[in-house]
């Protein structure tokens, strides 16, 4: 193998390692919640916002929720101590899902993206997204799908 071959060998694999930190990353931050129905809400521990490793607590920024209700995803942005965001996961442009990215939410179809309050930030999603009522208590918090 010439020097200028394995030089740019070597360029691709570090670009790739770089690329596949990046997806795993991402990925790695996507946490699903442990939720339950009851009179068209879903419930939501306040816990769940709080990741527990080696007995330390990191606060998650938000969390994921599925329901068999719903075609997409919601996400749920603790914005601040008694404040929550509930986000409606499709793409207002052409129905894409879409995926978290610390404060924002990005669509992998044409790159429209939104705020953590479900703003449109760049196009070509003009729309902003569907947003849920959310309530608390001091132990949950309450998304109300209707
Ligand atoms: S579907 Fe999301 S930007 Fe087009």
């Amino acid at each position: 193998m010439e020097r200028k071959e394995f030089i740019q060998q070597c360029g691709k694999i570090c670009l790739g390692g770089i690329l596949m930190g990046g997806l795993l990353e991402s990925c790695a931050g996507n946490y699903y919640a442990t939720t339950t129905l009851a009179n068209d809400q879903i419930a939501i521990k306040k816990s769940e916002f709080f990741e527990v490793k080696n007995g330390i607590s990191k606060p998650r920024k938000y969390v994921l929720v599925k329901n068999e209700k719903l075609s997409f995803p919601i996400s749920v942005y603790k914005i601040n101590e008694d404040t929550y965001s509930a986000l409606y996961m499709e793409c207002t442009h052409n129905s894409c899902e879409l995926n978290p990215n610390g404060d924002f939410l990005i669509c992998p179809c044409h790159g429209s993206e939104f705020s953590n309050l479900g703003k449109v930030q760049n196009p070509p999603a003009e729309t902003d997204l569907k947003k849920y009522n959310v309530i608390s208590d001091h132990e949950n918090i309450y998304i109300q799908l209707s």
